[in-house]
């Protein structure tokens, strides 16, 4: 099969190569699919970036998410069939072998039947962005007629939260960071009100738009910079959930003041969601695509043989929204 890899960290241009492998044959109670779309996130360039750390397996073949066509059941799967459309997830999760290949096998659990209106290249986003934002909003408990703030909306993952928290009948208040056609477009997914993170009085603009009591819940992509702020603006009972890898390593809480307005928080890592959580995060996702008009934000998508300059795409450009691969 064709496939990219690297054998060691570095530069994307440097170390990830795009060649013939042998394809995998799937195990007992795996499912071997042909992948058609292959998403890249974060966490897939940043550990093909970290050159501190020795890899994890002698040769990667990168990317957790992907969608494609069941190709061969492995003994013992049901629910699948042969031609069955999926979308996948974890697939480069402790293991080596992840999307970016025309064929990847994997335990049966962590192939979802992708429903007919969501395309390739969309469901290579429902993995790790898509997972995460909704089970921010999970973690935030019931929704309905409650307040969220969710700075990073133009995020992969906060796109995503946006959309759901709307789903399950929150007010949302977002910001951006990235100016006018950014907040058009946030109010486009459906956000009630859109800040500017570059206000300077950002706290105030945010109270006057929660009302007197602050918000009920916090989705944030980088805690470490927006605690003091979002302590303040938390009401009383609410809810932080944090996502985002930190900037900084660890943070300070008030813990008088957090204690005395019983304010809880949450940190998701979605690769670590147990099997009953997963199940419903994905069953959720698969019915909110299939009922709703959820938007997939594809920036941008390259063929297999440019993994490469979809690497260095990904990582450093300020494009918004999805990279992925088509193969
Ligand atoms: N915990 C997990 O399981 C998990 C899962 C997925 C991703 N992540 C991590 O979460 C982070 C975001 O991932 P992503 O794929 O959504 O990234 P992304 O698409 O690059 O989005 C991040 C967005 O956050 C906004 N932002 C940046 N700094 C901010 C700050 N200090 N306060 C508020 N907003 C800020 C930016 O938007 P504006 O400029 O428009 O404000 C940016 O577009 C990454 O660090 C990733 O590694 C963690």
């Amino acid at each position: 099969m064709r496939a990219g890899w690297y054998d060691r960290p570095g530069p994307a241009s440097e170390v990830i190569t795009v060649g013939q492998m042998s394809s995998p044959a799937p195990n007992p109670g795996e499912v071997l699919v042909r992948v058609h779309a292959s998403g890249i996130n974060p966490s897939d360039y940043k550990r093909r970036g970290n050159t501190k750390a020795a890899l994890e397996f002698p040769r990667i073949i990168p990317h957790s998410d992907g969608s494609g066509v069941v190709a061969a059941l492995g003994a013992g799967v049901q629910g699948l069939r042969e031609g069955d459309r999926v979308w996948v997830y974890n697939a480069q999760w402790r293991r080596p072998f992840g999307t970016a290949a025309e064929f990847v096998s994997l335990p049966a659990r962590q192939v979802k039947l992708l429903p007919g209106n969501v395309n390739f290249v969309e469901g290579a986003c429902l993995g790790i962005p898509a997972m995460t934002g909704f089970r921010a909003v999970q973690l935030c408990g019931p929704m309905r007629g409650r307040t969220v703030y969710i700075p990073g909306a133009t995020g992969r993952v906060g796109a995503y939260a946006l959309q759901f928290a709307k789903l399950a009948g929150a007010r949302v208040i977002v910001s951006t960071g990235s100016g006018s056609s950014s907040a058009e477009e946030l109010k486009a997914l459906g956000a009630d009100t859109v800040l500017d993170r570059n206000n300077p009085d950002l706290e105030t603009a945010l109270m006057s738009a929660a009302g007197r009591s602050g918000v009920d819940a916090i989705i944030d992509v980088n805690l470490a910079q927006n605690i003091d702020m979002d302590e303040r603006v938390i009401a009383e009972n609410g809810v932080i959930v944090s996502f985002g890898a930190a900037s900084r390593p660890s943070l300070r809480i008030s813990l008088s003041g957090r204690r005395a307005r019983n304010i809880s928080f949450h940190f998701v890592f979605v690769y670590l969601l147990t099997p009953e959580q997963a199940v419903s995060v994905c069953e959720s996702i698969t019915d909110a695509v299939s009922s709703s008009e959820i938007r997939h934000r594809i920036a941008r998508t390259f063929p297999l043989d440019e993994l490469a300059r979809a690497h260095d795409f990904a990582e450093h450009s300020s494009a918004k929204g999805h990279v992925v691969i088509e193969i």
